[in-house]
């Protein structure tokens, strides 16, 4: 299962391309089933249907839990690092995590909830966040995580595509100097959310908080009093194990759907392998596990390892930009993964903060989530891992469950931008507009994955044409990422980023229709159009184009309610960093907004705006450029 070296890394590649069913037959019988398959894959990419070890039964914490007890019951699972750095950090064991795992299993199953329901979780990043969704697992619930930044309207469009059953939260949130509500904007989402029949409350910053008779019941209480056993629900391994709302080009996010068998083994697989994790090991992930990093990286990849997993409640930079190596230093972190936004904002700060600390124990950096730029890239070689931690930069995407092009640590040979070359059992290809495949090295295209892995999405929740019209009918046959690639001289991958209208803001997928949706909430505004442009820390920033219906009279003010209104509908996260108040769209005879010239303009590139001889009234970009400048 364990890569050893780079001929080995070959050899496993061949043998996952060869005899893909043979190959990760192996590695999933490696772990625990109820009931061994038989079947390993069954697929179909043009009318899609992907399923993994079909007949297998199992349970995702039997494996991530119940089977280290034997083990390393007295091991550390989770290191909580709390919000303030005076405070202690508290340390679950195994069995402590099983045990209190097992309670809220009981708890979520005497409020009501069965196999198959969904529930939605709502937590700040405090071990109970991870507890609620091993709890679900456990009981063969479906859990929905959302992102503790989302507004109340964006948690009760996700509780009501899904209709949760039950929502867990906390009274308030930490988050550096920041104290924030998160009971009162879930009663604010669940208004509006007929499905909800129970809120389980865990205490956390003592804010008071309305409870409601009948429907609110406190966490502490009703763990204080459940059994600390549970037996683990048996799951067929394409039930659903989880779903994540994720952004893409049009409408309103959509649930991607993961189910138990093959997430299992592709997170584990990649976790294992990627970051080269030895018996003992601490990691620390700094993504929140709202996000699919958290999910497969902070809570199941390391669990079903064995692993030793730092959870942290704060920001990079509370109290001092110096956080996070503080972390590594107190805990002793081996491997540390975390975000190029992060890199490049602590890389802002000043060295300063960086040089000083004792930072011996890593052996290993990770990258996820946007491209990580050569002078981020060296910054993190050379101030963090001294020149002496291979940095793996792994790309994927919340689609595909787990890492698919990424170096192998120590192993693959790094160049810095690069995700390097696909993982055994992920096969790349490079078409073109027309879906044609580009072949040879030295080339640029759109990226997608010819041949299933485990950890591929199965469907989007309640709505498969949708996930078969946003992946697979693009080009048909392939899934399509909507990334761009270019494939060197050597065969390494670069990801040149989205394609489609997907921003990527610190790392966090926004779709433009989404911004421009809320935009237009906004009482005046008569029409939007919202754009990604190169940010120095975020990678990218939001640019929005703004027709009101009569010109503002006080530009910052409109201003202001705007960004209050993307922040009401959807979260601090989607505000924009510019907004531009024009007259006129450029569009076309047949009404579709040229973004294209809107990209340009937003990246100050006034001169080459390409063809703009179909659009409807070409003044209008003479207009928008005067406004830009
Ligand atoms: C981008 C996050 C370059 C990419 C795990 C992808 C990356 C989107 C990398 C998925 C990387 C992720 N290099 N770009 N190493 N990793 N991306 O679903 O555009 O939040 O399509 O999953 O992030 O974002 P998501």
């Amino acid at each position: 299962m364990r890569i050893k070296d780079l001929v080995d890394y070959q050899k496993t590649y061949e043998l996952s391309v060869q005899e893909p069913e043979k190959f990760w037959a192996s590695i999933a019988n490696e772990f625990e089933w109820s009931k061994p398959f038989t079947k390993v894959l069954d697929w179909d990419f043009n009318d899609y249907s992907v399923k993994w070890f079909e007949d297998g039964q199992l349970n995702i914490t039997t494996n991530c839990l119940d089977r280290h007890l034997s083990s390393i019951p007295d091991q550390a699972a989770i290191i909580y690092e709390p919000n303030e750095p005076g405070d202690a950090a508290i340390t679950l064991t195994y069995r402590e995590l099983h045990a209190r795992v097992c309670k809220i299993s009981n708890v979520l199953k005497s409020q009501g909830v069965q196999k198959g329901d969904r529930v939605c979780i709502y937590m700040p990043m405090i071990p109970e966040l991870a507890i609620a969704v091993l709890a679900c697992a456990r009981i063969g619930a479906i859990h929905s995580v959302v992102f503790g930044g989302f507004s109340a309207q964006s948690i009760s469009d996700r509780i009501n595509d899904s209709a949760c059953k039950v929502i867990l939260t906390t009274d308030g949130a930490v988050r550096g100097n920041k104290m924030i509500p998160m009971k009162e904007t879930v009663d604010d989402a669940i208004a509006l959310c007929p499905s909800v029949e129970k809120v389980i409350v865990k205490r956390r910053t003592n804010t008071p908080v309305s409870m409601l008779d009948g429907r609110d019941i406190w966490w502490d209480e009703a763990e204080s009093e459940a059994a600390d056993a549970c037996e683990p629900a048996i799951m067929n391994s394409e039930d659903p194990l989880f779903i994540l709302y994720t952004s893409g080009s049009t409408g309103k996010p959509k649930g991607v759907v993961h189910t138990c068998g093959g997430y299992m083994v592709y997170t584990a697989y990649t976790f294992e392998n990627v970051f080269q994790y030895n018996p003992g090991e601490v990691y620390f992930c700094t993504a929140d596990i709202g996000w699919i990093t958290g999910h497969s990286y902070l809570v199941y990849g390391p669990l079903l390892n064995g692993a030793i997993s730092v959870l942290f409640e704060g920001v990079p930079t509370y109290p001092d930009a110096g956080r996070f190596w503080d972390i590594i230093k107190r805990h002793q972190v081996n491997i540390f993964y975390t975000a190029p936004t992060a890199i490049r904002s602590l890389m802002g700060m000043g060295n300063e903060f960086v040089t000083n600390k004792d930072l011996s124990s890593l052996r290993v950096l990770g990258s996820v989530g946007e491209p990580l730029n050569e002078e981020a890239w060296h910054w993190y070689n050379d101030k963090v891992g001294h020149g002496n931690c291979p940095i793996v930069d792994t790309w994927w995407q919340t689609e595909t469950g787990g890492h698919m092009i990424s170096p192998i640590a120590g192993i693959t040979p790094l160049k810095p931008a690069y995700a390097t070359l696909p993982l055994p059992g992920v096969q790349p290809i490079l078409v073109d507009e027309n879906g044609k495949e580009i072949e040879g090295n030295g080339v640029n295209g759109n990226l997608c994955i010819k041949f299933p892995w485990p950890g591929i999405i199965r469907t989007t929740y309640g709505d498969h044409d949708r996930c078969k019209s946003t992946y697979f009918a693009t080009y048909p046959g392939l899934y399509f990422t909507g990334d761009g690639c270019m494939r060197d001289e050597d065969g390494y991958y670069r990801i040149t980023g989205r394609v489609d209208d997907v921003m990527n803001i610190s790392g966090h997928r926004i779709g433009t229709a989404e911004v421009e949706n809320a935009i237009n909430m906004h009482t005046g505004v008569v029409e939007s159009a919202v754009v990604g442009f190169p940010h120095d820390i975020k990678g990218q920033g939001i640019y929005a184009y703004v027709i009101c219906e009569h010109l503002p009279e006080n530009d910052s003010l409109m201003r202001k309610d705007i960004l209050a209104t993307v922040t009401r509908v959807i979260g601090p996260i989607a505000k924009p960093d510019k907004i531009q108040f024009v007259t006129g769209l450029p569009k076309t005879r047949s009404g579709k907004i040229m973004r294209r010239i809107l990209r340009k303009v937003a990246e100050g590139e006034f001169g080459s705006l390409g063809d703009t001889s179909t659009l409807l009234d070409p003044g209008v970009v003479e207009a928008i450029i005067s406004g830009a400048l």
